[in-house]
């Protein structure tokens, strides 16, 4: 199998982004992670890259140039998927254009609910019964785009922010790959 070249955008711990490292060591895993782009030089997730000798770059996000400067490294690493895991940043139109249908994100709640941020907060006081987590293409529109994958889990009476964190995140792990399996599993 010829895997896609892959570059995971993150600015914080990097525990998706960790968890899709060892998942693209297996050989039949359609993505091999080429590069890591990162908004925040303290980002934990950072160390992962290191660790496992991923080629990563640190981008100004307030940079006039930086869809210039995107796009350039993507280009040069011949990136055919992008992975947000836990980008806090808004992509720019150039770059939902010329990476179209090529960028999925995972979102901690079941979209279409919860879209935005400060989810778990949002999600305790609706008093919801069902939360989880959800992997979609990318759009112009804030966690909007199609969705691939979502997993759910119910919540319990004594749930709180951090509870829900893990339970969320412990989803994604499962979910994120399974999204990539089901993208390429076609082509
Ligand atoms: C994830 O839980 C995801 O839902 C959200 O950002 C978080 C990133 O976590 N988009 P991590 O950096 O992968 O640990």
């Amino acid at each position: 199998m010829v895997k896609k070249n892959a570059c995971i955008f993150i600015s914080g711990r990097g525990s998706n982004l960790k968890n899709l490292i060892y998942k693209s060591r297996e050989n039949n895993f359609p993505i091999k992670i080429k590069l890591v782009l990162c908004n925040n030089q303290n980002a934990y997730g950072l160390k992962y890259a290191k660790k496992n000798f991923i080629p990563y770059k640190l981008i100004n996000s307030n940079s006039r140039m930086l869809d210039n400067q995107i796009l350039n490294i993507l280009c040069k690493y011949k990136i055919s998927i992008i992975c947000l895991a836990g980008y806090m940043k808004i992509l720019s139109r150039r770059i939902l254009k010329e990476f179209k249908g090529k960028i999925i994100n995972v979102h901690p709640s079941l979209l279409p609910k919860f879209k935005g941020l400060d989810t778990y907060s949002r999600i305790l006081k609706n008093k919801e019964i069902k939360s989880g987590c959800t992997v979609h293409f990318v759009n112009e529109k804030l966690d909007s785009g199609e969705i691939i994958v979502k997993k759910s889990f119910f919540l319990n009476s004594k749930e709180d922010e951090r509870s829900l964190k893990i339970k969320t995140q412990k989803l994604e792990y499962l979910a994120f790959p399974e999204a990539l399996i089901k993208i390429y599993r076609y082509r």
